[in-house]
């Protein structure tokens, strides 16, 4: 009689994802319209046809270009709102998001906007989803340390509801040095710090990442399995890396899933969890990150509960948060 009760979702915390990556075709369209856009794409079929990557930087470009259609604190809401009922639906029981002000402020988009417009869903998301949130200022790797570290000035300033900094964008040719001063400023202000690293550039990036910047983090970081002496001491201090295995997939760092490395790190001891980076765009939530996953590697329950506690240990959420949620 209780064959229709669903399976239980594991309740995970999602470490790794971008705002602005979970801006689905047609939210595009309806903000398009709203906001009296014309999009360089027919329909949605002709939209969809531009999701084939060659590597980070073909992404990039479509990233940033769909952007345009985010004008006002409403649009930003609405693609907030959006993503916390998926997640929630995917079993996320905490969410730690990124969101890249500098995109937003070069295209004429101000601070108070894009930011105000993300936190005002993320205040009432324990309310309306059952999910704490943490927002993360990410800052464009490519662009100078000086644009950072002016807009962590204004974020300060006006008193911005983060909680902590990342580091994304085009990551070979911008290593972490690069933003020595801002984590030390970040550091300073208290928030905590977290840098991607080793998606698409080498191994040294995360020992740079960890020694340079003092991150307690590493979003991707799967090019340590380059370098053993890395891993030991990445396993060592409990490093957690925010493994996207379908984002590796789609800007091909992997060359299919059955490829990725996920399954070695887990047996390697790294601390590792299972996010879903810009999921409008590589094809899946974290629960689609999952079912792919386990449709082509043998992950053991107990592998499964690790992956989820990881994601839970490593979260910035208070430990009476993490507590609640282990
Ligand atoms: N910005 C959004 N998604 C990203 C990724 N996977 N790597 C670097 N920068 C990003
Ligand atoms: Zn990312």
């Amino acid at each position: 009689p209780n064959a229709a009760v669903p399976a239980r979702l594991l309740p995970v915390a999602e470490l790794h994802l971008h705002i602005e990556g979970t801006l689905q075709p047609e939210l595009i369209f309806a903000l398009a319209e709203r906001n009296g856009i014309t999009l360089p794409y027919a329909d949605l079929d002709e939209l969809r046809q531009r999701y084939e990557f060659t590597d980070l930087q073909s992404f990039l470009d479509l990233y940033y270009a769909n952007m345009a259609v985010l004008q006002t604190e409403e649009d930003f809401a609405a693609m907030t709102h959006a993503y916390l009922e998926r997640a929630a639906a995917a079993g996320v029981r905490h969410a730690e998001i990124m969101l890249d002000p500098q995109a937003h402020l070069s295209r004429g988009i101000s601070l108070e906007t894009c930011v105000n417009g993300v936190a005002s869903v993320l205040a009432t998301s324990m309310e309306d989803f059952g999910m704490s949130t943490i927002l993360i200022a990410a800052f464009l790797r490519d662009l100078p340390e000086e644009s950072a570290l002016e807009v962590l000035d204004a974020l300060l300033a006006m008193d911005a509801p983060i909680g902590a900094i990342g580091l994304d964008s085009a990551e070979v040719g911008n290593p972490p040095a690069k933003f020595e001063r801002l984590y030390a400023r970040a550091r300073e202000a208290g928030l905590r710090l977290t840098a991607h690293a080793g998606e698409e550039g080498p191994a040294s990036y995360v020992v740079e990442a960890l020694d340079v910047l003092g991150v307690e983090r590493i979003d991707h970081g799967i090019r340590c399995m380059d370098d053993a002496d890395l891993v030991e001491r990445l396993v060592d201090e409990r490093i957690p890396l925010t493994v996207c295995p379908l984002s590796n997939v789609r800007l091909r760092t992997v060359d299919t899933l059955a490829d990725h490395p996920l399954p070695a790190m887990l047996a390697a001891g790294l601390n590792v969890s299972v996010n879903s980076d810009d999921p409008a765009y590589f094809g899946g939530y974290v629960d689609d990150n999952f079912a792919q996953l386990e449709a082509v590697f043998e992950l053991s329950e107990f592998d499964k509960a690790r992956l989820a506690a990881n994601s839970i240990h490593s979260s910035f959420a208070s430990e009476e948060r993490k507590a609640e949620l282990l």
